[in-house]
């Protein structure tokens, strides 16, 4: 079939695709555990699902302006005067239909073809195909010291003269790793020195422990004015537990703001008038849900920590938030695809592959499960590959003998 270039260069996300095959295992039956996830299991907040019903109560829900409701706008404004110590204009801000869409059209508004956007890796899937889309080059830095934190030199070393944004995403996505403050100050200055534009991916900023508070990036950024670089992007869907409500949004120069939204405006327009109310609902309303998602993730945290110290042959370096933890099983296996593959053939426990974050050997195993999944998912894995594991183990009812050494 004569499908476009960037078309047939675009892979599957691999993570919506193991979300499906969990689902068809599960509805046949299997005794599946998903340890692949990107989502919290808790409900939206109350405030959200009034907000929405209300709206819905009308019967009138109708088109919304292309960057979204005033009060959405304004509940965002509101946001970042707490979290990032400055209040934008609404010509600021943009709502989208998901943090996924406010990157999307941020690269679509700024990179040419064939220019170059540079992210640290392990990274989050879909930034290489996002770029590959708008017909950029994606160039992920692996940090040379082989720690998840990214130094200033390992970027400065790709930047050539066809680099045009450089996006960064702390908490990240998969290796749960804070990025030190240090080095958030160091990329905004290098990107104000160099012109170069600088997504703060923050989707997961709310979302960190041990006590620690979010990074704040623009306290490091010496231009505040309209010719700022810096678009933070940000949204609903994990901090709210709201994934399938898509709401995102970006807050940048009125300039890209007004470009992000023509382009919106023609793809999408604005998203789900339904949906931003339920976003104005979250944003605005009470906000202990948070705080209880984040201690039940970083209680989870702490048992998956201490299942996997328990598993010879593997590496973890300890997650400092998000649901992710990205550990070495390179003892076993450098192949993760094979891996992660062997794994839910053989125990039907869901891992992600490293290699789709750029790092191959490792997988990436979520805990914003239940503990009972995270212990006995590991168990399983444990069972799976350690050769000296009894021949038999028992999942319920159903007994797996092992038939491979
Ligand atoms: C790093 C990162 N950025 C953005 C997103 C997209 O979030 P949203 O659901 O708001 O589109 C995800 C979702 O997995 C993510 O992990």
């Amino acid at each position: 079939m004569s499908l476009s270039q960037i078309a047939k260069s675009i892979a599957p996300s691999a993570t919506l695709k193991l979300n499906e095959t969990a689902a068809i295992l599960r509805a046949k039956g299997d005794p599946v555990i998903h340890l692949g996830g990107g989502e919290p299991k808790g409900r939206a907040p109350l405030d959200a699902v009034l907000a929405a019903a209300s709206l819905l109560n009308t019967g009138e829900v109708r088109y919304t302006p292309p960057d979204g409701i005033p009060a959405l706008k304004k509940a965002i404004i509101r946001y970042t005067e707490e979290f990032y110590g400055f209040k934008p204009a609404p010509e600021n801000v943009m709502a989208s239909g998901g943090a996924k869409q406010a990157i999307m059209s941020a690269l679509h508004a700024l990179v040419n073809p064939q220019e170059e956007v540079i992210f640290p890796a392990p990274y989050w899937v879909s930034y290489p195909e996002m770029v590959k889309l708008v017909g950029g080059v994606p160039v992920p830095v692996l940090p040379e010291d082989g720690s998840f934190i990214p130094r200033i030199q390992d970027i400065e070393q790709v930047v050539g003269s066809y680099t045009r944004v450089v996006i960064v995403n702390s908490p990240n996505n998969p290796s749960g790793a804070v990025y030190p403050e240090s080095f958030i100050a160091d990329v905004v200055d290098f990107c104000e020195r160099r012109g170069l534009w600088l997504i703060m991916d923050d989707i997961y900023h709310r979302l960190i422990f041990d006590g620690r508070k979010p990074i704040n990036p623009c306290t490091f950024a010496k231009d505040r004015t309209e010719n700022s670089k810096l678009i933070i992007v940000n949204g609903v869907s994990k901090q709210y537990a709201m994934t399938g409500f898509r709401i995102g949004w970006a807050v940048g120069n009125r300039a890209v703001i007004e470009a992000m939204t023509n382009i919106q405006g023609h793809e999408t327009s604005g998203p789900s008038a339904l949906l931003q109310h339920a976003a104005v609902g979250a944003i605005n309303g009470i906000q202990s849900s948070v705080g209880s998602l984040r201690s039940t993730l970083e209680n989870n945290r702490n048992v998956l920590v201490q299942e996997l110290r328990a598993f010879d042959g593997v590496h973890l370096e300890i997650p400092g938030g998000t649901f992710y933890s990205f550990a070495d099983f390179r003892h076993y296996s450098k192949d993760s695809v094979k891996l992660a593959r062997f794994l839910l053939d053989k125990v039907q426990v869901v891992t992600v592959p490293g290699k789709e974050f750029g790092l191959d050997g490792y997988l990436r195993i979520s805990f914003c499960g239940s503990i009972k999944e995270i212990t006995e998912g590991v168990e399983r894995m444990k069972w799976a590959l350690d050769p000296n594991a009894p021949n038999e183990l028992w999942i319920g009812e159903r007994k797996l003998v092992r038939d491979w050494s």
